[in-house]
C-alpha cells in the first residue's frame, strides 16, 4: 500500500484507553499500518488522554460540561476531528451517543468496538446480560456507527466460551485482551480492503458478506483476510 493511500486515524475515548494503547501497538509492531494522529476525549481526567501524551501522541480534550448542548458539543468535535486530518474515527470506550446529524456527516468512517456479539446485547452490563441469558458464548464486535445505538453494519466479531463458574468480572478479563486483538486486526482489515456499511450489513471488494467476520478464522491479526473469510 502507498503512503498515499493509508488513512490515518483519530481515537476518541472516555477513559482507561486500553483499547487505544493496543491501536498503538499494533502500529509501532508493524501489524496496522497508518498513524494515529490524535487522542480525543469528553473527559479531562481520561487515562486514555495520558497515555496518548505518552506516546507522543496529541490528545485532545472537548469537555462536554463546557457546552450548553449536545449540538454545541458535537461541532467542537467534528471541529477538532476535522483538524486531525483523519480518516477513522475510532471510538475506544467513547461514552457519548452521537446523534444522527454527527453520524451521517461522518458515515461509514466511525466504527465503535461493543463488548458483546452484536445484535445481541446492545448498551451497558453486556457480561451480566449474558449471564442472566444463559448463554453460552460471549465476544466482542467491531461496528459501523449509525444512529442506531450500538446498531450499526458488524464488520468483525471475536468468540468467547462462557465457563460454569463465570462472573461478570471474569468474563470482562478473559474479553479485554480479545478486544485488544480484534479492534487492531479490524482496523488493519480496512487499511487492506475495500469495507463498505449496506443496509445492515457489510461488503468487501464490493461483495455482501453474510455474516461478521471472525477473528482467527475469516482473518487474521494483521487483517488479511483467511481463505473460506472471501466473499463469494
Ligand atoms: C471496552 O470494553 C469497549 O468494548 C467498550 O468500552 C471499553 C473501553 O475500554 N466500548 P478501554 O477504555 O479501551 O480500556
Amino acid at each position: 500500500m502507498s503512503r498515499a493511500e493509508i488513512r490515518q486515524i483519530v481515537v476518541l475515548l472516555s477513559g482507561r484507553g486500553s483499547n487505544y494503547r493496543a491501536l498503538r501497538q499494533a502500529q509501532t509492531d508493524g501489524r496496522l499500518d497508518g498513524d494515529i494522529t490524535a487522542v480525543i476525549s469528553d473527559q479531562t481526567d481520561a487515562i486514555g488522554l495520558k497515555l496518548a501524551r505518552q506516546d507522543d501522541i496529541e490528545a485532545i480534550c472537548v469537555p462536554r460540561d463546557r457546552f450548553n448542548d449536545r449540538a454545541a458539543f458535537e461541532q467542537a468535535l467534528a471541529k477538532t476531528i476535522a483538524e486531525s486530518r483523519a480518516h477513522w474515527i475510532v471510538l475506544a470506550g467513547f461514552m457519548r451517543v452521537l446523534s444522527a446529524k454527527f453520524v451521517e456527516a461522518h458515515a461509514g468512517r466511525i466504527l465503535n468496538i461493543h463488548p458483546s456479539l452484536l445484535p445481541r446485547h446492545r448498551g451497558l452490563h453486556t457480561h451480566q446480560r449474558v449471564l442472566d441469558a444463559g448463554e453460552t458464548e460471549h465476544g466482542a464486535s467491531v461496528h459501523f456507527v449509525t444512529a442506531k445505538l450500538d446498531g450499526g453494519p458488524v464488520i468483525s466479531q471475536v468468540r468467547l466460551a462462557v465457563e460454569p463458574g463465570d462472573t461478570a468480572e471474569t468474563l470482562a478479563e478473559r474479553l479485554l485482551p480479545l478486544e485488544h486483538r480484534l479492534f487492531p486486526a479490524t482496523m488493519a482489515l480496512l487499511q487492506r480492503y475495500p469495507v463498505e456499511a449496506r443496509n445492515e450489513s457489510i461488503t468487501i471488494e464490493g461483495k455482501p458478506q453474510v455474516a461478521p467476520l471472525v477473528l482467527g478464522t475469516d482473518f487474521a491479526d494483521d487483517g488479511r483476510l483467511l481463505g473460506h473469510g472471501r466473499a463469494n
